[in-house]
């Protein structure tokens, strides 16, 4: 007799998506130079570990701000009964200043209306519950981020319809896919609540532009539903075009006075830009005062403990460390893309155009023996198990182009990053000197069934999506 939930005992929460099986392989086998050196190293978790040495050297220099002291004097009573669900004002303060900094203060941000979670995985949900109900739809690009399965569907029983992107136009948005997917979504009987984007885009690496910000505005005005942005990598992008919000372009477009000003909720974090996804520090901002006072209730599952913001409060006032950390973190994050794209390049293998973000979209569809997800999973599999590296393969992400890949970069020192390229170049040595190999892999790959876990995730995703 099952005595558990049908919530906690059904597959929505997409554990068994490649993107995890590879930390899982990861975790069994983990790579270190000197205890481990033949481990995997792990390129399929985006975090940034590039600026520490810039925290711990202002920790360093502010010791109250973690040691519960304000000018000298313990504050720890203080902070260990305070429990206000609206969060600390000199916080939220801080925070909407360091997201209009990132913005290059091109827009102002009311604390008022914003809501504090922890982390953006609980802002996506809690936007989700706030806005959709059982069996309606939010509309997605893809390639996405996998953990959205999860964060939008599992609890809220909301669903995702993708809207379909390839590489012909370098997985922009167009409208015609927004159009297709609206109409997919009602031939399955499912009201769509919404658009949600990621800008910039994980796992593409790339901003969206201002021309696609319109079109998804246009098209959410025109349906009357609403947009989600979820901007967690905002403070990423180390290239031109430089980030453009779409608060920017809602400003811009005179969309202030309207309704569709209400329907736009922009999502951030601090677990990519300033690397902390440890402390869990997300939040919603919107501009419909209902959502704001629905997501404050909500926000009781998902707080952020007042001593974290206590610390990062006085940590984003510090207006020279903020500008310093960004710019200098920006630096960081397009020497390390240089490397992998420039180190990939060498090896035969392309990457799409980026200018954020912690990883590469990597293209390495001449290397598949079959233009199938079957086939994908193959190079997948020896990538993970045999060359000792875990990437996600794009079909985890939802791509429907079989043979792209997101890599990481950010989250190793500069030396494991080349031994990763070694390994890859390796691997792609012995695929491109032996064909037959490919070949012949195709032929026992038909032959041999899958282990069930992987004839899972390949199959059973795309099916769903079609
Ligand atoms: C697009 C996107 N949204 C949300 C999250 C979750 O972030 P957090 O650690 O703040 O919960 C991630 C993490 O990778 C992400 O890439």
């Amino acid at each position: 007799m099952n005595l558990l939930s049908k919530k906690a005992m059904c597959n929505s929460h997409g554990q068994d998506s490649s993107y995890f099986l590879g930390w899982e392989e990861y975790e069994k086998n983990p790579y270190d130079e000197i205890r481990n050196p033949k481990g995997i190293i792990q390129m399929g978790l985006a975090e940034n570990q590039l600026s520490f040495d810039l925290l711990e050297s202002w920790l360093t220099q502010n010791p109250d701000a973690a040691a519960f002291k304000r000018n000298g004097d313990s504050i720890f009573r203080e902070l260990a009964l305070f429990q206000d669900y609206h969060g600390l004002p000199a916080f939220k303060d801080a925070l909407v200043q360091f997201m209009s900094e990132i913005r290059l203060n091109k827009v102002s941000f009311d604390s008022n209306k914003l809501v504090l979670t922890a982390g953006a995985t609980s802002a996506n949900e809690t936007l989700m519950f706030c806005l959709a109900d059982p069996g309606h739809a939010f509309l997605l690009p893809t390639p996405y981020y996998p953990g959205f399965d999860r964060d939008l569907k599992w609890r809220t029983g909301a669903e995702i319809v993708p809207i379909q992107c390839t590489s012909s136009n370098g997985f922009r948005i167009t409208e015609s896919a927004l159009e297709e997917a609206y109409k997919e979504a009602e031939r399955r009987n499912l009201r769509v609540k919404g658009v949600l984007v990621t800008n910039p885009s994980n796992p593409l690496g790339t901003t969206l532009t201002k021309k696609e910000l319109q079109l998804l505005l246009t098209f959410v005005s025109t349906k009357q539903i609403h947009l989600i942005s979820d901007e967690i990598y905002s403070g990423t992008v180390f290239n031109s075009p430089k980030f453009v919000s779409v608060m920017e372009v809602l400003i811009e477009n005179n969309y202030m006075y309207t309704d569709v000003w209400d329907r736009v909720h922009i999502v951030y974090s601090l677990s990519k830009d300033l690397g902390l996804p440890g402390f869990r520090v997300g939040a919603i901002y919107s501009n419909d005062d209902r959502v704001v006072s629905a997501a404050t209730k909500m926000s009781s599952f998902g707080l952020i403990s007042s001593q974290t913001q206590y610390l990062l409060s006085a940590l984003l006032s510090d207006k020279k460390f903020t500008k310093n950390y960004v710019s200098e973190n920006q630096k960081r994050l397009k020497k390390r893309h240089e490397m992998l794209v420039g180190g990939l390049k060498q090896i035969g293998i392309r990457c799409l155009e980026s200018n954020a973000g912690l990883f590469c979209w990597v293209d390495i569809r001449h290397l598949l023996s079959s233009n199938t997800f079957d086939g994908e999973m193959e190079p997948w599999k020896k990538i993970v198990f045999e060359v000792g590296l875990n990437i996600s393969p794009g079909s985890s992400c939802h791509c429907t182009e079989p043979g792209w890949f997101r890599a990481c970069f950010a989250n190793m020192s500069e030396d494991t990053l080349n031994i990763a390229i070694q390994r890859l170049k390796a691997f792609v040595d012995s695929r491109v000197n032996n064909k037959d190999d490919i070949q012949n892999q195709q032929r026992s790959n038909k032959k041999k069934s899958f282990s069930k876990w992987v004839f899972r995730l390949s199959f059973n995703e795309r099916q769903r999506e079609r």
